[in-house]
């Protein structure tokens, strides 16, 4: 199915992401799920791709972070940027926020983080930038470092079947109708470098999420 482009992408949160949170109560069980295997009181340095409004990383901060610990965010809307960084300002210089553009590629360090996050994101890109951004995520990891994702999911349930009827029909007629969003399997992305400690789909109402930890090697 055809994906859309950067430019596409950009303009359609800029235009839209104001509005993102009003998805919480369907986003927030899958967020609890995630959380409660992340293991966030041992974390030092935590890196989320596509941190959209700030909402997970606020909650890092006031649900389990430790003081010492520290989270760079990116993504490649102005309008996200400023969001994010107006929730996070709070935190002070232990929350960065940072744009990116093209193909993923983080101006991070090889193995300067122990949490890498991204919820709601590899299920928009295009399989080969997809598959770019979980190779990053293994570079950046340090050894024992956890893979934190959740995606859009399908289960065999009527209510999810017709949602994905009406969702992919959507899509059908232009991505840009869903955000570029359509349900995915995470564990397609996990290769050999990875141990897979967690993965459980999450659904609220026939919205459903799955929600993946890996260990990396
Ligand atoms: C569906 S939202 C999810 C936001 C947030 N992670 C959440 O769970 O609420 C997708 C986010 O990814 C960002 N995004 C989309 N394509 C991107 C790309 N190629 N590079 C970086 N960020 C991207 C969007 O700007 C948006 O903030």
């Amino acid at each position: 199915m055809p994906r859309i482009s950067y430019r596409q992408a950009r303009a359609f949160y800029d235009r839209c992401g104001r509005w993102l949170d009003l998805q919480r109560s369907l986003e927030d069980p899958a967020f609890d799920d995630l959380l409660a295997h992340a293991a966030l009181p041992s974390a030092g340095r935590v890196v989320e791709f596509g941190c959209g409004t700030g909402r997970l990383a606020q909650r890092l901060f006031t649900d389990g972070l430790s003081p010492r610990a520290s989270y760079v965010g990116f993504d490649l809307s102005p309008t996200m940027l400023r969001l994010s960084r107006t929730r996070l300002a709070s935190f002070g210089p232990r929350a960065q926020v940072l744009p990116v553009s093209g193909p993923p590629r983080l101006p991070l360090k090889d193995g300067c983080c122990d949490r890498f996050l991204c919820t709601y994101v590899l299920d928009l890109l295009s399989p080969a930038d997809a598959d770019a951004l979980v190779r990053q995520a293994y570079r950046l990891l340090a050894p024992g470092g956890r893979l934190c994702i959740a995606v859009m999911a399908s289960h065999s349930s009527l209510a999810n079947r017709a949602f994905r009827t009406v969702w992919t029909s959507l899509h059908r007629l232009s991505p840009l109708f869903v955000g570029g969003t359509q349900p995915a399997d995470a564990r397609v992305w996990l290769g050999v470098g990875w141990e897979l400690r967690h993965c459980r789909l999450v659904c609220r109402f026939a919205v459903c999420s799955q929600v993946l930890v890996a260990v990396r090697r």
